[in-house]
């Protein structure tokens, strides 16, 4: 149905794709595997008309097509779901999917007439969507439902999603893949980008595997497993587990007492008192929204003045109403789950990046204020390295940088301050299995060398697999403690939905 035939894409001397050559067969679902970097999400939006190859030939249906642009790529029936959402926030679901897709001055926008055919595409999949809802009222799985939408509207038959599931919970997983099947039994082609090796296991029936630029393998789902794919993806054998000692936790750190914390729709964090151990990781399960994000942005110093009661000490000092900037001096570092929204500043340069927070002090601003680019050159330079950014070049726009690489900037940056206190949120979305291989022994040796670690996951298997304790939020509250080397997944499942108390 889609074919990519010897394409080749560079962007100023960096080469991002070199003879991708792929064949996507009608009907089926087709993953694309590989590292950060390896030209994924380039070749795919080769296909859609995002951007023209050098060289290379598309055909669909058999037949050589020219795509110059998203337009050409609707016309043959080719959506694309990108990596990043690019909804408008302030718009209605049916704004949104109408934006972009008006057929010409002639036919005037219908948005009711809109409306209906949403409501019918959305109930034929069951995907639940009112299509006069705001966007920004929607939760992050119901955006990627309006997504889809948005391409079957514009009568996708080829449906492009890069890692569509990154930012889902795994229960919103097990819903999107079945939605998925729906698609596909409606005839739908699916080539879906992720790094998850059970999700390309459960859902697809082709993978391709991208290293370097190039496309370096093609295998039939069935005929392939977790160890083998990941030792195509890196090129070497991978650990597939943690690997830790027993902690050694010395004095407490970090006290949190009866802390609430005002939301956007109520009580976020309610009444939650817990401490923080140096030398220790303690883990934060729950289902996405039930307080997580909001309990460490308030532990970071981003919560909204006048939002928060209860107190926060560190190292036996109050610090509820410090500063974020205040507390990156004292030693917290953050690493926050939104690297656009909160990590990055997307069109500033890897430098500049990495001493975003730390800019105006010692070793990279002198005595009177001035940045010192030689020492910016310095620490930019070993994060790069540390950390396996690629490209490895200082001056690039943190845009122009892989997701995943994006996510190693930021990893590397807060790394470098070596903090006595790391907040982190979700560390490994969107990044590869070598690099979370390697994001995950990087934390276990901060822990070793005596840090405290407070870590939040979507990814119960992460969370279980580093945490030394691990705390359950539900609603708010935290409504257990459970020793994750000793507690089985099903169990913390239940104490995440409530499941236990209806036990
Ligand atoms: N617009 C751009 N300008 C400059 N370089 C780019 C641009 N887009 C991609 N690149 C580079 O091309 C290479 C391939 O990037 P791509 O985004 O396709 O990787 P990927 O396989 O999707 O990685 P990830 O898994 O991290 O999303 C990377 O080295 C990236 O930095
Ligand atoms: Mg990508």
């Amino acid at each position: 149905m889609l074919e990519l035939k010897n394409i080749s894409k560079s962007f100023g001397d960096c080469v991002a794709n070199h003879d991708v050559s792929m064949k996507i067969e009608e009907g089926t679902i087709h993953a694309i595997v590989g590292e950060n970097g390896a030209g994924k999400s380039t070749a795919m939006r080769i296909a859609y008309g995002f951007y023209t190859p050098d060289r290379g030939e598309i055909f669909v249906d058999g037949e050589k097509v020219d795509i110059r642009n998203p337009h050409d790529a609707i016309a043959l029936g080719i959506g694309m779901v990108h990596q990043h959402f690019m909804l408008v926030d302030t718009m209605t679901v049916a704004e949104n999917i109408v934006l972009g897709a008006e057929t010409g001055n002639a036919a005037k926008l219908d948005l009711d007439q809109a409306a209906d055919e949403i409501k019918r595409l959305s109930s034929e999949l069951r995907l639940g969507i009112d299509p006069y809802a705001m966007v920004e009222d929607l939760s992050v799985g119901q955006e990627q439902r309006v997504e889809l939408l948005k391409a079957l509207y514009r009568k996708a038959r080829i449906l492009i999603l890069d890692e569509p599931t990154a930012v889902l919970t795994p229960q919103e997983v097990n819903d999107f893949f079945a939605i998925l099947r729906r698609m596909k039994e409606q005839g739908v082609t699916i080539v879906i980008i992720t790094h998850k090796l059970e999700e390309v296991l459960a859902i697809s029936d082709h993978v391709t595997v991208m290293r370097d630029g190039t496309t370096v393998g093609d295998v039939e789902t069935s005929e392939t497993n977790k160890r083998e794919l990941a030792k195509m993806i890196v090129g070497r054998e991978v650990l597939l587990r943690v690997e830790k000692t027993e902690s050694k936790p010395a004095s407490m750190i970090l006290d949190v007492q009866g802390l609430s914390v005002a939301g956007r729709h109520g009580t976020a964090v309610d009444d939650v008192s817990f401490h923080v151990r140096k030398g220790e990781i303690v883990g934060i399960a729950g289902v996405e929204g039930n307080g997580q994000s909001e309990l460490v942005e308030c532990l970071a110093g981003l919560a909204v003045p006048g939002s928060v009661s209860g107190s926060v000490s560190f190292e036996g000092s109050d610090i509820t109403r410090t500063s974020a900037r205040k507390r990156k001096e004292m030693g917290i570092a953050h690493i926050p789950e939104n690297r656009h929204k909160r990590g990055l500043l997307l069109d500033f340069d890897l430098s500049e990046n990495a001493m975003l927070g730390v800019h105006y002090r010692a070793p990279l601003a002198g005595a009177a204020g001035l940045l010192d680019s030689a020492a910016i050159e310095k620490r930019t330079a070993e994060i790069i390295e540390d950390f396996d950014v690629r490209p490895p070049r200082p001056e690039l726009t943190a845009r122009s940088l892989s997701g995943g690489n994006q996510q190693k900037l930021i990893i590397g940056r807060e790394f470098e301050l070596d903090p006595k206190l790391l907040l982190v949120s979700q560390p490994t979305r969107g990044v590869d299995i070598g690099a979370i291989e390697f994001i995950h022994r990087k934390l276990i040796e901060m822990r070793d060398r005596g840090a405290a670690i407070l870590l939040v996951s979507a990814e119960l298997e992460e969370v279980t697999a580093l945490a030394d304790r691990l705390l359950v939020i539900r609603e708010g509250k935290i409504v257990g403690e459970v020793d994750p080397s000793v507690t089985s997944a099903e169990e913390i499942g239940l104490m995440m939905t409530g499941g236990d108390d209806e036990q």
